[in-house]
């Protein structure tokens, strides 16, 4: 499995006491972030790289994605400053272009986790390839969110938080 923006790598050491058989891979994209990782006392499935498409590639393709917390931008701040487009930020094809990306790492079959994100995975064309499982949800996101236009959502909806793969 792969926890892309593992950060300073609690993520994948949680993963790993649900988990305790898997090949856990973290990508993290901060090179001191990723040192601290590196640092850490892990069992030989554990492995830390760097957030690149060739690397993340090589270990891949993946049964589970873990993406939270990842695909967002100063989240608290744009929501205190009342921002209502994040074309100039984080414009929706740049999230696009992360999810697509994503996509091309999962195995069909295979689950993605998209949490604490400012835009809908559904929103994304490749969505109509995947069907949302059970009832998780980002409710608790308390941050602004925007739509396909990059435009700020003013009523919040409720938007899935866990996809299958069905189709390649
Ligand atoms: C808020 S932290 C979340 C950490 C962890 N996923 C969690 O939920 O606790 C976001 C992390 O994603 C990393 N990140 C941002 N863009 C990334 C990318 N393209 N690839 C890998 N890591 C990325 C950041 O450096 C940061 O460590």
């Amino acid at each position: 499995m792969l926890s892309y923006g593992c950060s300073t790598g609690e993520e994948v050491l949680t993963l790993r006491k649900y988990f305790n058989d898997a090949n856990i891979i973290g990508a993290e994209i901060n090179k001191n972030s990723l040192q601290i990782c590196r640092n850490l006392k892990v069992d030989n499935k554990i492995r830390f790289i760097d957030s690149n498409e060739k690397d993340i590639r090589k270990c891949g393709k993946y049964d589970l994605i873990f993406c939270m917390a990842v695909l967002q931008r100063t989240p608290d701040t744009i929501t205190r400053q009342g921002v209502k487009s994040l074309k100039k930020i984080y414009p929706f094809e740049k999230f696009e272009n992360q999810v697509i990306e994503l996509d091309s790492y999962l195995k069909k079959g295979g689950l993605i986790v998209i949490h604490f994100s400012q835009y809908s995975f559904m929103d994304v064309n490749i969505s109509s390839k995947y069907k949302a499982l059970g009832n998780y949800n980002q409710d608790d996101y308390a941050s602004a969110i925007f739509d396909r236009n990059s435009n700020l959502i003013e009523k919040p909806i409720s938007r899935n938080s866990i996809f299958i793969k069905l189709e390649d």
